[in-house]
């Protein structure tokens, strides 16, 4: 296996030469997005797409993303015969490249294992200077879920794809470094219902932005509702999908059905007001006063408790040192605060970025809980609290 290190905003083609080569003949090659990084393979070479579910342990009706370098591959990878919605139209216009996935009719060439028995393919075009320049090299369609083991937090770095994936990258396969990602969450996924824009998965790019652009009504799936079995004060802050979800009624979207994004550690969430939130974040620190914890917050505690590690997304997390050794190494957001964005806005958008960074961090630290200021579900925030409702499994309190 081989890692190809790449300028992150200027990859020259040479640099990226035989990792193209590599994929259109049949290897696994991972590579940054602007959302994650993805597991990539020739999305035609039927052999290749079935390593990709191998290597993650990934559940074999779930269905993959195809990657195309620009438009004038997607004749590549849908129907010559199905309709394309004209709202699909505009999406692609507006949003591409991005972090929207779009679900099309499918092109009978792409291998089946792409599709587990569906008429459909999610298609984007990623919004990455390395992804673009590699996919041109390629000139193939590549399928690529987040390289990350099943179930596991999706990999924002090269570093978190070798921790995961090392073992199931063999001679001839590969990892391309081209730095950190910078969403974060994973793209938006959307499909067509009766006239109906339907997002499956929430992402990169939010429901708002989607209405903005269109004319036809933009729904949640409810299945988004649908991430934990237990109880939850959020949910019904989060049940803004049409209708009730019959038992037994699966979704369109299969992904959404199986758990994710966990870490080993416990994750607890709180949102609301905020010196609610830090008043219980307190409490349950001083409960388990004898545990390590980690904390992700807005703003730094000048009085972070001693068995806490904490971690702040704006400003320097001064006063965090009382946490142990760690904090050191907990590097606070990069983020400060550009042009008019609120510091809510800022924060939703550095935790997107960080988030499962952070809780692989915590992981390597081996703290037992994880305490996190969470945001409100509008915008951005609907994406980082679903993949927050997955990583808690439920353990979500509104204040
Ligand atoms: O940002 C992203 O989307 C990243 C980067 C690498 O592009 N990819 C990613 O792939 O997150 P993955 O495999 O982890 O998630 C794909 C999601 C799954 O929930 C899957 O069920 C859904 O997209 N999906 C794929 N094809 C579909 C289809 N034809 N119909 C409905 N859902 C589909
Ligand atoms: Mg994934």
């Amino acid at each position: 296996m081989k890692v190809w290190r790449v300028s992150s905003t200027q990859p020259s083609e040479e640099s990226l030469l035989e990792a193209a080569q590599a994929l259109k003949s049949g290897r696994l090659v991972a590579f940054p997005t602007e959302t994650v990084y993805g597991l990539g393979a020739n999305a035609l070479d039927e052999a290749a797409v079935r390593r990709i579910f191998a290597a993650k342990g990934r559940p074999a009706d779930n269905p993959l993303i195809v990657h195309i370098a620009d438009l004038s591959q997607l004749p590549q990878v849908i129907d010559p015969h199905g309709v394309i919605p004209p709202a699909a139209k505009r999406l692609m216009e507006v949003f591409w490249p991005g972090p929207l996935t779009i679900i099309l009719p499918v092109h009978p060439q792409l291998a089946p294992s792409v599709h587990p028995g569906m008429a459909t393919v999610g298609v984007r075009i990623p919004n990455h200077p390395v992804a673009q320049k590699l996919l041109a090299l390629a000139g193939c369609p590549v399928a690529a879920p987040s390289a990350n083991k099943s179930g596991r937090p999706s990999p924002t770095t090269a570093m978190d794809v070798l921790e995961d994936m090392s073992l199931d990258l063999v001679e001839g396969d590969g990892v391309v470094d081209g730095g950190s990602c910078d969403v974060g969450v994973e793209s938006t996924v959307i499909g067509f219902e009766e006239g109906k824009v339907v997002i499956y998965r929430p992402g990169g790019i939010s429901q708002e932005q989607l209405e903005a652009q269109l004319d036809v009504p933009v729904l949640l799936d409810p299945h988004i509702t649908l991430t934990s079995s237990s109880p939850s004060t959020t949910k019904r802050e989060l049940e803004r999908g049409p209708g009730n979800i019959e038992a037994g009624f699966a979704p369109r979207s299969p992904g959404m059905k199986y758990r994710h994004y966990a870490p080993k550690a416990q994750v607890w969430v709180w949102w609301g007001k905020p010196a609610q939130m830090k008043q219980r974040m307190m409490e349950f620190a001083a409960n388990h006063a004898d545990q390590e914890l980690g904390l992700i917050t807005q703003h730094p505690w000048g009085d972070c408790p001693g068995n806490v590690h904490c971690w702040a997304a704006l400003g320097l997390a001064a006063g965090a040192g009382t946490g142990g050794a760690m904090d050191s190494d907990m590097v606070a957001g990069r983020g400060g605060v550009p042009g008019s964005e609120s510091s809510l806005a800022a924060y939703t958008r550095i935790l997107s970025r960080e988030l499962y960074r952070l809780l692989r961090e915590f992981d390597r630290h081996q703290v037992a809980h994880i305490l996190i200021e969470g945001v409100p579900p509008t915008g951005l925030g609907l994406a980082v609290m679903n993949r927050l409702m997955k990583a808690s499994e439920g353990r979500i309190e509104r204040l």
